[in-house]
């Protein structure tokens, strides 16, 4: 899937002749699952027809404060459209918007609704050679750069004047590519390489019986969902559950047995720069199990002879490099905070994520959980009973706030 699906761009033409290009954006935009609005200025429709635009992005074209022919005058409004963008481009921008953008003038919809826009504003110049070079259009630049917007510079070539140099607004593919990695770029678990465990295990008795238990692996799961929406390599490592994930940055690996889920555990670990072990893992499994179904009349099964499982959040703990972050889950009735902190100490956590039994809607099977995060540091902090994915934010947040970008 790539970064721009569901994106909503308004993509901003103003009026120059890199403007037939807008049509090549519109599409490659769209074929990366994005939705377009396109803002025109009035000079730009002498360049490309807006209803070439409308065609291509599947919506109106916008260009007025409000359609003089529309008997109903519905105002255009630019407070709104500013803040349903996800992604601002300006392309091509010619020198009359840039300058009327780094001085805040907005005397047209596109500029009204760039100096309302909160979201990233990329812009793209196009001009003639000398033009470009003019220390005003320059400086115009430096400006709305220091604005904190996102130059994506000309390119060099034969220019519409005849003279050949730089000044061309860079080629569609090369825009969005520009767009698609300056997004990944900042995304804050970019070339991180996340591990996740997740879901119950199963540990067989005999063909069809098995120890198990009630984890529905959602909070995993949101956990792997959010890793990749961050920017990361997700590899996601779950017992059996009824949940599905398709997305390119995630590798799901199945396990049943607790012995499964370690050696797959083991095998992804080193090379994970987060580890977060929120599987339930069983605790014990049979000293033996039966290949066959075991009879009921037999009155074997009316005792079962346990073993303990490997604890795998420990044995990553004793294995782990100083640069790896392991986070582990963990579910305490009395003395939370204390016992949270001993687990941490014990098994060479860097936090651990306290699971709520008592509050109502927390916990196994449900959609939402209430938890506390607690650090090495000694940092607690106590979240809100919120939905699973909300909560995987609040975690991913405090992991990078604490452990990467103090760093
Ligand atoms: N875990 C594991 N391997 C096991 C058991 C648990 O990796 N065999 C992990 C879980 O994925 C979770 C954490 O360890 O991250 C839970 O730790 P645990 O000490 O079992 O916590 P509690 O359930 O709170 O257990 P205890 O009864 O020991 O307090």
């Amino acid at each position: 899937m790539s970064i721009l699906s569901g994106k909503n761009i308004l993509l901003g033409v103003t009026g120059g002749i890199a403007a037939y290009k807008s049509t090549y954006l519109v599409r490659l935009f769209k074929k990366q699952g994005a939705n377009v609005q396109v803002l025109m200025t009035s000079s730009s429709k002498d360049f490309v027809t807006p209803l070439t635009l409308s065609t291509l992005s599947n919506k109106p074209v916008l260009s007025e404060f409000f359609d003089k022919n529309d008997k109903n005058k519905l105002w255009n409004n630019h407070v709104e459209l500013a803040l349903w963008a996800d992604v601002f481009l300006i392309a091509p921008a010619t020198s009359n918007t840039l300058s009327k953008m780094a001085s805040a003038r907005a005397d047209n919809l596109l500029l009204a609704t760039y100096l309302s826009s909160k979201c990233p504003v990329y812009f793209a110049p196009a001009m003639d050679l000398d033009m470009h070079k003019n220390l005003a259009n320059q400086e115009n630049i430096k400006k709305l750069i220091s604005h904190g917007k996102i130059h994506i510079p000309v390119g060099s070539g034969f220019l519409a004047s005849g003279l050949e140099g730089e000044g061309r607004m860079k080629e569609p593919e090369e825009i969005v590519d520009f767009i698609i990695n300056n997004i990944k770029e900042e995304l804050k678990l970019n070339n991180k390489k996340i591990l996740i465990t997740a879901g119950p295990t199963y540990e067989p008795i005999d063909a069809v019986r098995f120890i198990g238990n009630f984890s529905s692996g959602k909070m995993g799961f949101s956990l792997a969902k959010t890793a990749a929406s961050l920017g990361a390599e997700v590899t996601l490592i779950t017992g059996p559950t009824s949940l599905n994930l398709i997305d390119k940055n995630i590798s799901v690996v199945n396990v049943v047995t607790a012995d499964e889920m370690f050696l797959e555990t083991k095998k992804y670990f080193k090379f994970s720069d987060i580890s977060i072990l929120s599987a339930a893992v069983s605790d014990f499994k049979p000293k033996s199990r039966s290949i066959k179904k075991i009879k009921k009349h037999n009155n074997s099964l009316l005792s079962i002879d346990l073993i303990q499982n490997i604890d795998i959040l420990k044995y990553l703990g004793e294995n782990k490099t100083e640069k790896q972050i392991l986070v582990g889950f963990a579910l305490e009735t009395d003395n939370e905070t204390q016992n949270a902190l001993i687990k941490i100490k014990n098994k060479n956590l860097d936090a651990i994520v306290l699971n709520s039994l008592n509050d109502k809607g927390a916990g196994f099977g449900h959609d939402t959980n209430k938890v506390t995060f607690i650090n090495k540091n000694g940092l607690v902090k106590k979240f809100d009973l919120k939905s699973k994915i909300d909560v995987s934010i609040d975690i991913f947040n405090e992991l990078i706030d604490g452990f990467y970008e103090k760093n």
